[in-house]
């Protein structure tokens, strides 16, 4: 295996495999196990001292031959020093969350980010003792008016779950580093085909693999990746929560991640031409959708991003709410389900909650993930569904 790949597609593939050698699979072997043994005593205390360094086998919760290879691709791809993998998408960003929060400390969190992250921080964090403020992820520079003596970090998504706004990441990130305290991103919708927050001035990445990374809805996974500053701190808290990856979403993981590139290559295209098609149906009143000029950080996107995954949300023109289920059903090559970024295209209709007055839309917004599927296929069916949307234009 080269040490330096030349770029993210070569790594994709060549990273992360059997080590070389004569007749071996192409892929690394599903490996499984807890305990592992050791010839002395002295490697088995060796092991012990060094079991926060990946790489390092020493008991199964702390990772195995395959876990680590997975974190080492990863680094690579998010041009970060270290990886920690998590059992999913929340418990990376509760895990990163936690190594920075105390009792009595002020934590940033963006009025936009994903639903789940609010609820840990209204209910886990406020239980600690930790107090929330949420800001205007449009807020920029000004973020370090908000910043204060007891702020641990600054959590924050680019772009919004549910509403697409995206912030302008290197002036967030360049203002709480200023003030020493570090940056937590989610950047699961972008990948680091399209962004990588670490070049960018963010200190700690956090994705849900789940979805894009992982890419076939076969697999529960996160992963925290990070500055060498806060590798450790990050590693410790999540093996003393232990939290702990399976050795088959390991594997399922890696297969997934080979052919990234080429899904997300697909998903921006045919996102896009989907987005576009919706914004010319009489019954939508806007498209949420960081390519779009509308979109509050359409510039940030432009500047800050190579690309867009095939997620993003439609207003349609007040209606009632049974006319949105009537259509929602109606649709067949649509699931309807949480999380995203598998094959298949979903829908589902939100209700953005927000904290800090940044959501101002009328009308039902309704989130579509586009898949695989061929495109004339998704158009036929939503044009078959959208006359039960009886919406009057505002
Ligand atoms: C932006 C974002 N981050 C994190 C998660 C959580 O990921 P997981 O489902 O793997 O826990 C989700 C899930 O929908 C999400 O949308």
């Amino acid at each position: 295996m080269p040490n330096s790949a030349p770029n993210i597609s070569d790594d994709l593939v060549q990273l992360g495999r059997p080590e070389r050698e004569d007749g071996r699979h192409v892929n690394l072997p599903l490996e499984l196990g807890s305990t592992i043994v050791f010839d002395t005593l002295a490697e088995f205390e060796a092991a012990r001292d060094a079991r926060y360094d990946s790489g390092t086998m020493y008991y199964g919760r702390y990772g195995n031959a395959a876990t680590f290879k997975l974190e080492t691709l990863l680094a690579r791809l998010e041009k970060a020093d270290a990886v920690t993998l998590t059992s999913s998408g929340v418990a990376a960003i509760t895990m990163a969350i936690l190594t920075f929060a105390r009792p009595g400390a002020h934590l940033l969190v963006a009025d936009h980010v994903y639903g789940n992250t609010r609820g840990f921080c209204e209910t886990v964090l406020k239980r600690m003792g930790v107090e929330i403020e949420y800001f205007n992820p449009m807020i920029g520079a000004g973020i370090s008016e908000l910043l204060r003596d007891t702020t641990c970090a600054v959590m924050f998504e680019a772009p919004g779950s549910g509403t697409f706004e995206v912030p302008d990441i290197p002036a967030i990130a360049k203002a709480a580093h200023a003030a020493n305290v570090p940056s937590i991103l989610d950047s699961t919708w972008a990948t680091p085909i399209f962004c990588q927050p670490i070049t960018l001035g963010v200190d700690v990445i956090v994705a849900s693999m789940s979805k894009y990374l992982s890419g076939h809805s076969d697999c529960m996974m996160g992963m925290i990746a990070s500055t060498a500053q806060y590798a450790q701190d990050i590693r410790k808290t999540t093996m003393a929560i232990g939290d702990k990856t399976g050795g088959q979403e390991v594997f399922l993981a890696l297969r997934g991640l080979r052919t990234l590139k080429m899904r997300m290559e697909h998903f921006d295209k045919a996102g896009r031409d989907m987005a576009q098609w919706f914004a010319d149906q009489p019954q939508v009143k806007t498209v949420l959708h960081p390519a779009f000029k509308d979109c509050p950080g359409h510039a940030n996107w432009l500047r800050d991003f190579s690309g867009a995954s095939g997620l993003f949300g439609v207003v349609f023109h007040p209606c009632s709410d049974d006319q949105i289920r009537t259509f929602v059903d109606a649709l067949h090559h649509f699931g309807i389900g949480v999380s995203w970024g598998g094959y298949e295209s979903l829908v589902l209709p939100v209700t953005p909650q927000r904290s800090a007055g940044t959501w101002t839309q009328s009308g039902q917004l309704v989130r579509f993930n586009i898949g695989l599927e061929d495109l004339d296929t998704l158009k036929a069916d939503l044009t078959a569904a959208l006359p039960h949307l009886n919406t009057l234009s505002e």
